[in-house]
């Protein structure tokens, strides 16, 4: 696949404050790419950056093999979906869909075809004459979503663009975009601070700290072998802890007097602070002094206990970062 968008070694200071540093990637034409990161560590400065709202500092930016840098924001055929749908709240949904097209000077009659085709893929068609008042969140995420297509950008830029609606619209409005995207062939990055969702979206992903990409691969092997404890916290499902990752399906939380030989397993102290079912299974969130867990146990515990979470030794693999300190000391 062609690399529709290259980013270089961009870097982004507000004041002399270094709020992005050294990001290098690339993004493939038809692919979908999430970004997700903890809270204020850079996402929406990337976007914006991006769509060229912000200047950057240092580094390149190329889209279809041409530097996008110097271009205005109209200029670059990247459009921005934001966290809030950002509606025209004084115009109706087809006059929201079709304005952009209109400053685009496409005929009436083609921008009203356009927009009604793009309502009807995002099921909305009937409410085509509502105002944004009388639309749900739900519902106004996807007139947003249809204004963003319509324009037929080359690269889609979301911002959180679930995280103001409830759990479970929210994961249906997630399958529902990934599937129109594909259908739409559309390049999108996808930014999220929620890993489930990050996971669920992105065909490849990268995790992001404090300005700068720790870790980028395929979701499941992101996941499964984060490449510092740092990405391991954001992203991995299992056990961080210094030494090495321990995958969450092979922890479990045994009472903690019940303690097996420590030659052949680690240990980590907790306590159980809540008692939940996972695909029906009982499941216990245990905390422990660098964060928490759910995690499986062959006895009944109750909330309050003392635990240990135990995983074999062998289990637990390094970082691929500390392999690779290690070997360069070798
Ligand atoms: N216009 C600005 N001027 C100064 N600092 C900013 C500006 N925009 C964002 N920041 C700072 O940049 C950091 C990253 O913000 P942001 O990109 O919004 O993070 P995220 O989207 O990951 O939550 C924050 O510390 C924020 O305060
Ligand atoms: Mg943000």
């Amino acid at each position: 696949m062609n690399q529709l968008l290259q980013c270089k070694n961009m870097s982004k200071h507000f004041s002399k404050v270094p709020i992005l540093q050294n990001i290098s990637f690339h993004v493939r034409s038809g692919e979908h790419f999430t970004i997700v990161g903890p809270s204020g560590c850079g996402k929406t400065t990337l976007l914006r950056c991006l769509a060229g709202l912000e200047d950057i500092s240092g580094g390149e930016i190329w889209l279809k093999q041409k530097s996008i840098v110097t271009l205005k924001p109209e200029e670059r055929s990247v459009v921005l979906m934001f966290q809030d749908s950002l509606l025209f709240p004084h115009l109706t949904v087809i006059e929201n869909v079709t304005y952009g097209l209109k400053r685009r000077k496409m005929k009436k009659k083609e921008r009203v075809s356009e927009a009604e085709q793009m309502l009807m893929k995002v099921k909305l068609l009937h409410l085509r004459n509502a105002y944004p008042h009388e639309l749900s969140g739900g519902q106004k995420q996807r007139v947003s979503l249809a204004r963003a297509l319509v324009l037929k950008p080359d690269l889609l830029l979301l911002d959180e663009p679930f995280s103001s609606l409830d759990a479970s619209l929210r994961e249906s409005l997630r399958g529902e975009v990934k599937e129109l995207l594909r259908e739409e062939n559309i390049t999108a990055l996808f930014i999220t601070h929620d890993r489930d969702e990050a996971i669920e979206m992105g065909d490849r992903l990268a995790v992001m700290n404090k300005g700068t990409f720790i870790q980028i691969g395929e979701p499941f092997d992101v996941v499964t072998n984060p490449s510092s404890i740092e990405s391991a916290r954001i992203i991995g499902e299992g056990l961080a802890l210094e030494a090495g990752f321990i995958p969450l399906n092979k922890v479990i939380a045994i009472p903690a007097e019940q303690k097996p030989s420590e030659k052949d397993y680690v240990f980590v102290q907790g306590k159980v602070k809540a008692v939940t079912v996972k695909n029906n299974l009982p499941c216990y969130r245990v905390t422990f002094d660098q964060g928490s867990i759910l995690a499986v146990s062959d006895r009944n515990l109750v909330v309050g206990q003392n635990v240990l979470l135990s995983a074999k030794r062998e289990d637990m693999k390094k970082y691929k970062n500390q392999e690779e300190q290690w070997r360069r000391v070798q």
